[in-house]
């Protein structure tokens, strides 16, 4: 199949990208990204020489360049991976969710439908539920409840790609994904934040009590389960993707200290995060019985798997902490 991926240079399109471009497939793959501070080509170096992959540096809310990429290359399918992804930013900065997140996903929509796209997956997340009471899990009818203007972004690109299934008839699949996990991701978010803080000895700060849940996904297992929602799912439909492990914040942090060999003196209580999502709870139910996925990566093995991969790719994260990071970490983290 001959992909348009949008945020393929991100964490996890870039994995999604990876997996498509494995000998393995045989699919070609158009990348276009907008290439924020989140966007990096650094995570597609081992892919970029391959003759089925070709990256378009642009913007998904620029009406010209996405019409003219989805005429010129006439793609099977449009996964839009591309999206501002972290709350805390969207707190501090509202107005970059709501261009990219729903004017870019309307964007891709109008292309698709003017072009006749015969497939769209939108990735969307569990964050458009809300904060869920303990024992209950959010199945695809739970009511949407988002808190910060990042979920409340997501919810609305997420319904607006939904509506264009009802009203178009266009063939649109919405997953809604849990908190991933893994190598090359930003170090804005809790673990790859939590790892390198440790490793340069720097405190880790734990919002509030730190006994906020989270459902861990391992991000290869979360790039299968949109590839069988596009293989093997229905259109019209919503998937939700989780990774069947919710433990506190606490508990992660406490883990990476004792795999990073720091003490449990690093960890600092912060102020809490406005509007904090206290659970994520989610129930895959449905994309297992329908498609046959499974997360197969255990929490702790993932858990190492990342802890050795930011171990032995520090230039990485020292690249992508210069510049623009440091005015982002004293901005979020200096008044707390
Ligand atoms: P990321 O922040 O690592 O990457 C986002 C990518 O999108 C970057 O490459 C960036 O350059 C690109 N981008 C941003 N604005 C753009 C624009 N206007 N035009 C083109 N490209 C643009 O994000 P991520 O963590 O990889 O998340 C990818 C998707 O998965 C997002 O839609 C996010 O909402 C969703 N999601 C993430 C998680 C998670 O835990 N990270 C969980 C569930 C769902
Ligand atoms: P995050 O990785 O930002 O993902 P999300 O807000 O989308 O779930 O945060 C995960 C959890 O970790 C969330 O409960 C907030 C908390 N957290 C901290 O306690 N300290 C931090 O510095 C960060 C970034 C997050």
């Amino acid at each position: 199949m001959k992909f348009l991926v949008t945020g393929g240079a991100g964490f996890i399109g870039s994995a999604f990208v990876r997996m498509l471009l494995d000998a393995s497939r045989g699919d070609d793959v158009i990348n276009l990204d907008k290439l924020t501070y989140a966007g990096n080509l650094e995570n597609l170096a081992s892919v970029t020489h391959s003759p089925r992959y070709r990256f378009v540096h642009g913007d998904i809310c620029d009406a010209e360049v996405v019409n003219n990429l989805v005429s010129d290359t006439r793609p099977d399918v449009i996964v839009n991976f591309a999206a501002e992804s972290h709350v805390d930013r969207s707190i501090l900065s509202p107005a970059p969710v709501f261009e990219t997140n729903l004017r870019g996903t309307f964007t891709l929509l109008e292309a698709a439908r003017m072009h006749k796209t015969p497939r769209f997956l939108h990735v969307s997340t569990d964050e458009v539920y809300g904060s869920i009471d303990a024992p209950h899990e959010a199945n695809e009818g739970y009511p949407l409840r988002a808190s910060s203007p990042y979920s409340a972004s997501k919810a609305g690109s997420d319904l607006l790609a939904l509506s264009y299934f009802v009203t178009y008839k266009m063939p649109v699949t919405v997953t809604r994904a849990s908190n991933n996990y893994g190598p090359y991701q930003f170090p804005e978010k809790l673990i790859p934040l939590m790892i390198s803080n440790a490793m340069e000895d720097k405190p880790l700060p734990i919002y509030g009590d730190g006994m906020q849940i989270r459902d861990w996904l391992y991000v290869d297992d979360h790039c299968r389960a949109v590839l069988a929602a596009i293989e093997r799912g229905r259109p019209g439909e919503i998937y939700n993707i989780g990774g069947s492990r919710a433990l506190p914040n606490v508990e992660v942090v406490q883990l990476i200290l004792d795999a990073v060999g720091k003490p449990v003196s690093l960890m600092q209580t912060v102020t809490d995060r406005p509007g904090h999502d206290r659970r994520y709870a989610l129930s895959s139910h449905k994309l297992m019985q329908e498609t046959g996925w499974l997360a197969e990566m255990p929490f702790e093995k993932g858990l190492k798997t990342t802890i050795d991969w930011y171990r032995n790719n520090t230039e990485w994260t020292a690249r992508v902490k210069s510049g623009e990071y440091q005015n982002y970490y004293d901005r979020n983290y200096a008044n707390r």
